[in-house]
């Protein structure tokens, strides 16, 4: 099993360049299934769900053609069923954009139920109340979600709550249905304008993402496309505050530096220097960090993907911090493994109190989810000695070569996979 060893105390310093956007990429790797022309994706992040995304793809009959460790060509005139349940889908939640791409060109799809999640329930029904609004019948049965239509009507669409996954379904089902579609209270993340813009280039009339109201005028058909994934904000605001909680100087290249405002906002409260260029952030973390409270919510608000990445730079902050979850209810499980370094923190529901302590001390941990294993990471490269990361596999779901970067920035961190390769650490760092 893969771990992460660290050796800790070594403020991050130099540059380091931002991959494609995940979660963007899920959902455009999805689209592309929309078309029977060739889609050429660039900018793609060569990471563990988007790799396990190809492979369903493949396994239905998608013709991928990887051209570079980036850049990947997607055919999929000859698919052979609408029904995706391999066991390597059940593994990441997003397999379920397939139902909408699917749903939104052949009309018909099924797909096995993504399994459950470490940051709490993760329910679908806005999703499905969608797919039923678009006139389709959706059933859940033997561990497959399957939805069909005879014609897929446009249809005004109100979310309850702005679900990202929920309006990328929609909007994908709906580019391709009769008529106009509006949905009403949309999420608004970098990710799903990606996702718009990425179908308008194929041919799809959507306007508004970005806004809480987008409105689909469905086409008959797509067609091919080259298209350039947006750069990761959540990779990129990771190294932001491993520059500010191990007291460094990291300049994060290849950024679009509005989506990055939550987060350079909370940096500056804390007395972190940050300075915007074009496509580059760099933040400077001279001085002690000063408390601060922070909400995660919907974008432009403060991404509850960056949450436990801030509270673990909190937890190295002078004064006592509040950090509130108000988007996923279970998202404070690594506090646990947090305390054994040395963390005063107490959760109480969807909130964390944090009283700030001078130092971390290394330990063994175990990362329960990929944001939480970046921000033990985080905690670990701040910390004094060494630690070793477990259950790194999570990690790599979402962060492309996380330690070779790291170590760019002058971390002492191995990937090790043996008692034996721990011990060749141990010798290294004396
Ligand atoms: C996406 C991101 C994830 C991020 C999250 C919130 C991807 C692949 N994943 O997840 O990294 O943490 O957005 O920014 O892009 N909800 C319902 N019913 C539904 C759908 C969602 O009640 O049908 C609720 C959820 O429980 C949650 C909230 O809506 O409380 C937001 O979830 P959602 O935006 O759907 O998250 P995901 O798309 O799953």
């Amino acid at each position: 099993m893969e771990q992460y060893a660290i050796n800790g105390g070594i403020p991050l310093v130099g540059e380091v360049e931002i991959g494609g956007a995940k979660n963007a990429a899920l959902a455009i790797l999805a689209a592309s299934v929309m078309t029977d022309e060739t889609v050429l994706v660039e900018n793609m992040p060569d990471v563990r769900d988007t790799n396990i995304l190809l492979q369903a793809m493949q396994s239905i009959g998608v013709h991928v053609e990887r051209l570079d460790r980036h850049t990947v060509k997607i055919n999929a005139s000859s698919i052979q069923t609408m029904v995706i349940e391999d066991d390597f889908i059940k593994k990441i939640r997003a397999s379920y954009y397939l139902l909408g791409a699917l749903l939104g060109k052949y009309k018909k799809a099924a797909v096995a139920l993504p399994g459950g999640c470490n940051i709490g329930s993760r329910p679908i029904d806005q999703h499905i109340k969608g797919f039923k609004a678009l006139g389709a019948n959706v059933q859940i049965a033997h561990g497959l979600i399957s939805t069909e239509a005879e014609v897929l009507k446009g249809n005004h669409i109100y979310l309850d709550v702005a679900s990202v996954g929920a309006t990328i379904n929609i909007l994908m089902a709906a580019a391709m249905a009769e008529g106009q579609t509006i949905i009403e209270n949309a999420a608004k993340e970098p990710h799903v304008v990606d996702l718009a813009n990425f179908l308008n280039s194929m041919g799809a009339n959507i306007k508004g993402a970005g806004t809480d109201v987008i409105r689909v005028r469905g086409v008959q058909k797509l067609h091919k496309t080259e298209y350039t994934i947006i750069p990761d904000q959540i990779e990129a605001g990771t190294f932001m505050f491993a520059a500010a909680a191990t007291k460094g100087d990291v300049t994060v290249k290849s950024v679009i530096p509005k989506h990055l405002e939550s987060i350079t906002a909370k940096l500056i409260e804390m007395g972190c220097e940050v300075k915007e260029s074009d496509d580059a952030v760099r933040v400077v973390a001279s001085k002690p960090l000063k408390n601060t409270h922070v909400k995660t919510t919907y974008y432009p608000g403060f991404p509850t993907d960056m949450q436990p990445q801030i509270t673990v730079t909190l937890g190295l902050s002078r004064g006592t911090s509040i950090v509130t979850e108000s988007i996923f209810e279970n998202r404070f499980r690594y506090v646990d493994e947090l305390t054994r370094m040395g963390a005063s923190i107490k959760v109480e529901g969807n909130t964390a109190i944090i009283d700030g302590v001078s130092k971390y001390t290394g330990a063994s941990v175990t990362a329960p989810d990929l944001r939480a294993g970046a921000a033990l990471v985080i905690a670990a490269m701040a910390a004094e000695g060494m630690s070793v990361v477990d259950d790194i596999h999570y990690i790599q779901r979402g962060y492309e070569d996380f330690d070779v970067k790291l170590r760019s920035l002058g971390a002492q961190i191995e990937k090790v996979d043996s008692e034996r390769q721990l011990q060749k650490f141990r010798l290294k760092i004396g």
